[in-house]
């Protein structure tokens, strides 16, 4: 979708809009696959709830992304537009055992900031890419941590409302990779307490949680990390290696032969063709064990 209005042009600008047009999704994803659209990078927080309103105003669907590190766009012209924050400079403030960190933050270097001002609980989500702001609404979570447990407060724009609310921590609900917020909530900050730590402690444990990862993650292949949420009590990459479904492939996407769970884009995958590996990977696992798998991954389907 494109923004064409000059009008339109002229109140983005002031609203501190920077647009990117044409934007291709599949540079943006982790996957390697999305269409095109006009990107709407937003400089001012303050300036959201008007930007909505003018694109609702003027009939143009939008949505928000994060890093795009765990999302599965389709392809071809995209029928909304999409909003991102733009990184401001700093994005993460350190004081006493707080961190003040902006949502566009990217999250390993947010753990390794707050690891040098001698602030640790994070370290298991050091390989977790994309930005604080994905990690938040999702509650990333990894060797055992998730990040909810360290939010103390969230600035959100709450689509609901049209306005940007300050939650605390306790207003919101963290459970396994979900949530409390609505899907159009749009993170733009957080509050993180920290426990004191010692640097070389937070590194020893950065170090640990990368060797476990490097060895059962395919990290560096396009991928959105674990496709499938775990069901309670089972785990998906298990069940989907235990039915021998690595190597499974649509066209270029393909069952990680390193972790099941993981599926991959080795060429030039289409939407379609990770869209029907996913289903047929669901289907399979359903009938072997019952189990209905639930994304984890976000997909933006027309
Ligand atoms: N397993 C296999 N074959 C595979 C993959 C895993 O047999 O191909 C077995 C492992 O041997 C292990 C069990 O399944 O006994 C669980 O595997 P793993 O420890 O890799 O953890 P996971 O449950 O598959 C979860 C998160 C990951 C996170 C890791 C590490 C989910 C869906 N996944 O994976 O998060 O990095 O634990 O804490 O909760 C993500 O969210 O995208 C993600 C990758």
């Amino acid at each position: 979708m494109r923004v064409k209005d000059h009008q339109v042009l002229a109140v983005l600008a002031k609203l501190g809009v920077e647009l990117k047009p044409d934007a291709s999704l599949a540079e943006i994803t982790y996957l390697g696959i999305g269409g095109t659209t006009d990107l709407l990078r937003l400089t001012r927080h303050e300036s959201i709830p008007d930007v909505v309103k003018l694109l609702e105003a003027n009939g143009m669907p939008f949505k928000f992304i994060g890093g795009g590190s765990n999302l599965l766009v389709i392809d071809g012209e995209l029928p909304w537009v999409v909003l991102q924050l733009a990184q401001p400079d700093p994005d993460v403030v350190i004081e006493g055992n707080f961190a003040m960190v902006d949502a566009s933050a990217d999250l390993g270097r947010t753990v390794t900031m707050c690891a040098k001002h001698d602030l640790g609980g994070m370290e298991g989500l050091i390989g977790v890419p994309g930005t604080v702001g994905g990690a938040l609404r999702m509650n990333a979570g990894a060797y055992g941590i998730q990040i909810g447990s360290y939010v103390r407060e969230v600035k959100v724009y709450r689509a609901a409302a049209r306005a940007i609310e300050i939650l605390k921590g306790d207003q919101i609900s963290f459970e396994y990779r979900h949530t409390s917020f609505a899907p159009d909530d749009m993170m733009l900050a957080v509050k993180l307490e920290l426990p004191s730590k010692a640097f070389r402690e937070i590194l020893q444990g950065i170090r640990i949680c990368n060797e476990k990862r490097r060895a059962t993650q395919p990290l560096g292949q396009k991928s959105a990390g674990c496709i499938f949420k775990n069901p309670p009590g089972a785990s998906a990459g298990r069940m989907i290696d235990e039915l021998g479904l690595k190597g499974l492939s649509v066209g270029d996407a393909r069952v990680s032969d390193r972790h099941a769970n993981f599926f991959v884009n080795v060429g030039k995958a289409g939407a379609a063709d990770m869209l029907a590996l996913i289903a047929d990977v669901r289907k399979r696992v359903h009938t072997a064990y019952g189990f209905e798998l639930e994304n984890e991954v976000v997909v933006w389907n027309a």
